[in-house]
């Protein structure tokens, strides 16, 4: 069982980092594997909306780490995805790679439990948590909560680590994460199985 963690700060042993650190913790602890993805600080494209990825199967930009993060995201069985707060909302980094992940290959992290956290000096931290977890509600993704929002305050990894209720809620997070991924690998082995789903309906508002 492994679960990838995607860090989609511009800095790769900040504050995001840290919280993902003490996720990671509890999961090895619970023999989950693990692994963190940065997605680094190189320009990285939004989606161009080109539709080439329908018949590729992938991103048809090379030059940043989305394919890779979808050859990763193959063999993952879970997900967590950080960011900062950047103006009330997740960096534009992950937004940009999230999106361009999501719309070449969804079908990657379908029926695989997610869960999002944040990490903000001061305030946004909500609305930024929201705006990732929906990529799991867009995407039969199970999403995994804790003991209160994910979210950590500081503004720098010395700060977040004092944030005592953040780093407990992180490591929550982790067990619940691999409960459910236990739970789940349970129920294959007992047979079940995600539920087949009906032939998609598309309707651009009401036609
Ligand atoms: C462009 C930018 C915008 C930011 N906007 C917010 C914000 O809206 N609310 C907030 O509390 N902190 C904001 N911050 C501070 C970061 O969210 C905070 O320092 C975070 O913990 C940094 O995480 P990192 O080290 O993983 O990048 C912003 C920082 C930057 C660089």
């Amino acid at each position: 069982m492994k679960v990838l963690l995607i860090n989609g700060s511009p800095s790769k042993k900040g504050c995001t980092y840290t919280a993902l650190c003490e996720i990671e913790k509890e999961l090895n602890i619970s023999g989950v594997e693990t692994e963190i993805f940065y997605i680094g600080k190189k320009p990285i494209r939004g989606c161009t909306a080109c539709a080439k990825c329908l018949e590729l199967n992938k991103c048809v930009f090379e030059d940043d780490g989305v394919n890779v993060a979808l050859g990763k995201a193959d063999k993952a069985d879970g997900f967590v995805f950080g960011s900062p707060v950047h103006y009330a909302g997740a960096s534009g980094f992950i937004t940009s790679f999230l999106d361009r992940c999501f719309f070449a290959g969804s079908d990657r992290f379908a029926f695989k439990p997610g869960a999002a956290v944040v990490s903000c000096r001061r305030g946004g931290a909500t609305a930024a948590l929201d705006q990732l977890n929906k990529y799991f509600t867009i995407n039969n993704m199970p999403v995994v909560s804790s003991q209160y929002w994910n979210m950590v305050h500081g503004n720098t990894p010395e700060e977040v680590v004092q944030d005592l209720e953040g780093m407990q809620i992180m490591r929550a997070l982790g067990r619940n994460m691999a409960w459910l991924l236990k739970s789940i690998q349970a129920g294959k082995e007992a047979g079940i199985v995600p539920p087949e789903p009906e032939e998609r309906i598309w309707t651009n508002f009401i036609r």
